[in-house]
């Protein structure tokens, strides 16, 4: 499923991608002059602006990756079965332990079954890719730190967990990365 998975997060990647520079590009002569006019603390802002992501097409079990102030993360919509085999890992699996309950949300009276996390390992920065093995679901190819499927750390010289972005559901199909203030 891993393989499986990588292509079509990486086929999505690229149509959020292409679909983005298409959306720049149709809008982009009416935008950049007003990009121009700001000022540095507004165009700072801009930058570090939420991004609304539409995760109603990303079906139980895919993974895909968004990125977020120059940073990519992971959106993964966890399968039932992955919930439960988080949740019933133990403490002493994971270096820099946090109960998955943590780190796995969802909609407002919707099913917690997203969890979402820096793609950038916390040793080096490299990307790990999906792995199916012991439990772990993701390895870094650099130094082989290895993390669960909601990136927790469970071995190799990463010191802590993938971080989790501030973030906020808007609907059932709509997630903001960037702020945990609904309506923000
Ligand atoms: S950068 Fe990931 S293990 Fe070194």
């Amino acid at each position: 499923m891993s393989d499986h998975n990588s292509g079509d997060a990486t086929r999505r990647d690229f149509l959020y991608i292409a679909t983005g520079a298409a959306g720049v590009a149709a809008v982009g002569g009416i935008v950049w002059p007003l990009v121009s006019q700001m000022g540095p603390n507004e165009r700072e802002k801009a930058a570090g602006a939420p991004i609304e992501v539409n995760i109603g097409d990303i079906e139980e079990g895919r993974v895909i990756t968004v990125t977020w102030r120059g940073n990519k993360y992971f959106i993964r919509h966890l399968t039932a079965d992955e919930v439960e085999a988080a949740g019933a890992k133990e403490q002493s699996d994971f270096r820099d332990f946090v109960a998955a309950a943590d780190r796995i949300t969802g909609p407002e009276g919707g099913d917690a079954v997203w969890s979402v996390y820096g793609a950038n390992c916390t040793h080096l920065g490299c990307i790990p890719t999906e792995v199916k093995e012991n439990g772990d679901t993701w390895n870094c190819p650099c130094h082989g730190s290895r993390f669960d499927v909601t990136g927790r750390v469970t071995k190799g010289p990463a010191p802590v967990n993938l971080p989790q972005p501030p973030m906020v559901f808007a609907s059932e199909e709509t997630l903001i990365i960037g702020t945990d203030k609904a309506g923000a």
